[in-house]
């Protein structure tokens, strides 16, 4: 229980780590939570500072997703704690403790966490993001497909209780944080991947 708790808590801290904003420190561009979308994400990243930034923040994300849960399934934790654990770094992502609890979206977070629970699960997902993103050119309709696809590949791929709560639970919170981007797309104003802000 006393491990358990631990690594549930250590996983929100890790997600906790805004690594957008670190990255545009560090590099000297504008903060994305006041520029572009407001969203301290790779693809805001990619708007406001180019390529290597969008990178460097999109694997940073992917890492805090991946690293709890490697941690966890090292230290010989069950499926429900995996799932805990996972949830409390996507929770980290969305609510940070560090940077006033103002996050991001959980796109690049989600999907280190799929492909730590299962490679071919993270994989499949990342290909549904490829394929859409390929034929629309807009991140947020990539990522909305790829939630809406997650619970589905994951009772196919995951199997586990555990695991099928947790891709609902986490298909509900990204839908709910792209409320503003659903709204440009049907709208048509959403702009396209790399398009400046
Ligand atoms: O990762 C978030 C992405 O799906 C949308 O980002 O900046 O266009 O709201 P943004």
């Amino acid at each position: 229980i006393m491990q358990n708790a631990f690594l549930i808590l250590a996983a929100y801290l890790i997600g906790s780590i805004t690594t957008a904003v670190l990255v545009a420190r560090a590099l000297g561009l504008p903060d994305p939570r006041s520029q572009g979308s407001g969203n301290p994400g790779a693809t805001n990243v990619l708007r406001l500072g180019g390529r290597k930034a969008a990178v460097l923040t999109l694997l940073g994300d992917m890492f805090k997703g991946i690293l709890p849960v490697l941690l966890a399934r090292g230290l010989g934790a069950d499926d429900g704690t995996l799932a805990a654990v996972a949830l409390a770094a996507f929770l980290g992502h969305l609510f940070p403790v560090f940077f006033g609890f103002r996050g991001g979206k959980g796109v690049a977070t989600g999907l280190g966490i799929y492909l730590a629970l299962s490679l071919l699960l993270g994989l499949a997902l990342a290909l549904v993001w490829l394929a859409m993103a390929r034929l629309f050119r807009i991140s947020s309709l990539a990522a909305l497909s790829a939630a809406v696809a997650a619970p589905l590949l994951t009772w196919w791929l995951l199997p586990g209780r555990p695991f099928l709560l947790l891709s609902l639970i986490l298909a509900v919170l990204l839908l709910w944080r792209h409320k503003d981007n659903i709204q440009r797309i049907l709208a048509g104003t959403e702009k396209r991947i790399g398009e400046k802000a």
